[in-house]
């Protein structure tokens, strides 16, 4: 996999970085992240603005050598403890700074109460639910938030603190990577409007009935290196040809994707609109020594949020609404 070392940011994080709790300020923190990326030399930021400019192949980089907290607390299932005592914040500033790099970071209202850092480690509650604190079940392959027309770019993941066991991987894989292997009828049957996606329960999908969303395309975008709207549990054709095409497209993509075991220091930048991500099951302890990472969404212009939903707050607000027509996925 393509990758990046930010060795070279450390001593700029550390200075910056002890100055705002990003939690509790997350718009100061924002600003000192700026004034972090304007004390770095070109030389430290070109392979992420090339990628941002041009994207790379599997649509995805590794960030590597960022800055590491000292004497990381244990994992704990309380957000509150996190937010206030984590100490040292090296791995949130290191995500901001990355994510003011390839535009704004930004929210989901109905996610994580809004939280612009996510903080995602097994959640015993949520142990068998699909969702990113689950840990008993495999995460199906989705890209992130393909029904909602303030769609992230990118997202990061950031490791902390590595699944004991070494069982629980990031998996990934690229529409460029899986290009080659689907049939050029199959490319054509996904290209077009004949498949259907359901909408997250959270954004008031209340009967969250597979396929009940809006008119998608699988793939589009340039032809030779396409966009991908994918989701294991969501997406559905509406017809036979295209369900045939889709269950095709979802072999092809489980049996090439990438398992990736992201430790402390390490980054993975994907571009959301090109590739797809999910999660292995493992066994979580709640000893305090589980799977720890950070999850930062960024969207390259929060302008398009303004023009679709009139808002322009860092954290979007926007319901679905069954049955009412949306015109947003025309810009795909
Ligand atoms: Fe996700």
């Amino acid at each position: 996999m393509p990758t990046v070392d930010i060795s070279s940011w450390s001593e700029t994080i550390r200075r910056h970085a002890v100055r705002a709790n990003p939690y509790r300020e997350f718009e100061r923190t924002a600003a000192h992240a700026e004034e972090a990326l304007a004390a770095l030399g070109h030389d430290d930021v070109r392979a992420l603005l090339e990628f941002k400019r041009k994207g790379g192949p599997g649509g995805r980089l590794l960030i590597r050598n960022g800055a590491i907290d000292p004497d990381l607390m244990p994992t704990t299932e309380s957000t509150e403890d996190i937010e206030n005592g984590k100490g040292t914040y090296y791995s949130e500033f290191t995500l901001i700074m990355l994510g003011k790099l390839l535009g704004e970071p930004f929210s989901y209202s109905q996610e994580r109460n809004g939280a612009i850092i996510h903080n995602v480690r097994p959640a015993k509650h949520n142990e068998t639910n699909i969702s990113s604190d689950s840990s008993a079940v495999i995460l199906d392959l989705h890209n992130e938030n393909i029904y909602h027309p303030v769609q992230p770019d990118y997202l990061m993941l950031s490791g902390l603190r590595r699944d004991p066991a070494g069982v629980a991987k990031t998996l990934v894989i690229g529409a460029d990577e899986i290009l080659p292997l689907l049939s050029a009828e199959d490319v054509d049957t996904l290209s077009a409007f004949q498949f259907r996606t359901s909408v997250d329960y959270n954004f008031g999908n209340s009967d969250a009935e597979r396929g009940n969303g809006p008119a998608i395309r699988v793939l589009f975008g340039n032809p030779a290196s396409p966009m991908i709207a994918y989701d294991d549990e969501y997406i559905a054709g509406t017809n036979p040809r295209a369900q045939a095409a889709l269950d095709r497209l979802r072999v092809i993509l489980h049996e090439n994707m990438y398992a990736v075991d992201l430790g402390p220091g390490e980054t993975l930048l994907l571009d959301n609109l090109k590739t797809v991500h999910g999660r292995t099951a493992f066994t979580a302890r709640y000893d305090g020594t589980d799977r720890w990472l950070q999850r930062l969404l960024v969207s390259r212009d929060l302008r398009r949020a303004e023009m679709l939903l009139g808002d322009t707050r860092r954290t979007v607000e926007w319901n679905y609404e069954p049955g009412k027509f949306y015109g947003y996925v025309d810009y795909r």
